[in-house]
This record gives C-alpha cells, sequence and structure tokens, in this order.
C-alpha cells in the first residue's frame, strides 16, 4: 500500500492571534479551532497533516526549505506577508512542493496594498474570501491536485 501524502500547513504572522484579532473581518474561530478542522478533514482524506505558525519570515522560510523530502505539498496563509515577501516566494518557488494560498477574508475587497500577492504566481492556486473554508477547501483542492 501506498504510503500517505503529507502536507504542511503554514500560518504566518498574527495568525496565532485569531479569535480575538479583528472578529469582524476574520471571524471568531481560535487558530486552534481551525487546526482541529483541518486535523479532521486530513483524517478524512487519508493524508497526514503537520501545521506551524511562526509570526517571522525567516522561521516560515526555513520550514518551507525543511519541507523538502518530506511533505509532498503545502498549504499556506502568509498572512502580510503575503503582500510583501519575495523571499517566501522565493523559498515555494524552490522547493518546487505544489503550495496553495489561502486567506481567510477575500484581499481583493479590502485595502488596495492586500491585493497583490508575491505568493500567488508560485502557488497552484489561492483561495480567499471563505473563513476557515478557505483551508478546508485549500486543503482539498491540494489533495485532489496531488492525485489522492
Ligand atoms: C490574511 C489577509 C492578509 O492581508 C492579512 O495581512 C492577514 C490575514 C487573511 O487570512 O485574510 O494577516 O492573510
Amino acid at each position: 500500500m501506498a504510503s500517505k501524502l503529507s502536507i504542511l500547513v503554514l500560518h504566518g504572522p498574527n495568525l496565532n492571534l485569531l479569535g480575538t484579532r479583528e472578529p469582524d473581518v476574520y471571524g471568531k474561530l481560535t487558530l486552534d479551532d481551525i487546526n482541529q478542522m483541518l486535523k479532521v478533514d486530513a483524517t478524512a482524506f487519508g493524508v497526514e497533516v503537520l501545521i506551524e505558525q511562526s509570526n517571522h519570515e525567516g522561521a516560515l522560510v526555513d520550514l518551507i526549505q525543511q519541507a523538502i523530502g518530506r511533505f509532498q505539498g503545502i498549504v499556506i496563509n502568509p498572512g502580510a506577508l503575503t503582500h510583501t515577501s519575495v523571499a517566501i516566494r522565493d523559498a515555494i518557488a524552490a522547493v518546487s512542493i505544489p503550495t496553495v494560498e489561502v486567506h481567510l477574508s477575500n484581499i481583493y475587497a479590502r485595502e488596495i496594498f492586500r491585493h497583490h500577492s508575491f505568493i500567488a504566481p508560485v502557488a497552484v492556486g489561492q483561495i480567499s474570501g471563505f473563513g476557515v473554508d478557505s483551508y478546508r477547501l485549500g486543503l482539498r483542492a491540494l489533495v485532489y491536485f496531488l492525485g489522492a
């Protein structure tokens, strides 16, 4: 039997504050709530997930680099780094691991500085605006993309 797919889920800066952070924009679920849902979904899909959060760009770059040989796909919400980080974009491009970009809010319906993503051109696709379902749909899309 083929071994299970392993998916890395990465949360960027300030997502550790979900639940209390601008709930009108990001909802009332905590990061732990979201992670628990993703773990339930992963079990249903028959894949393994490892979930990490960091407020630091370099730490996220390290996690993406360390994914080589360990993970077949990445789901990432880069938070504000979406709009600023060439380093995260380059890391995703460097590792060649299929990556889905997700956002709780619809970044295109918000301030203009959120309309540009450095990550989108190196991602398989992007899901934005569905709250926790952006993550859940992102995981599902990645599993389908990987043919699991
Ligand atoms: C976010 C959108 C970003 O613009 C913002 O900086 C975040 C969260 C989202 O999930 O909607 O931190 O990535």
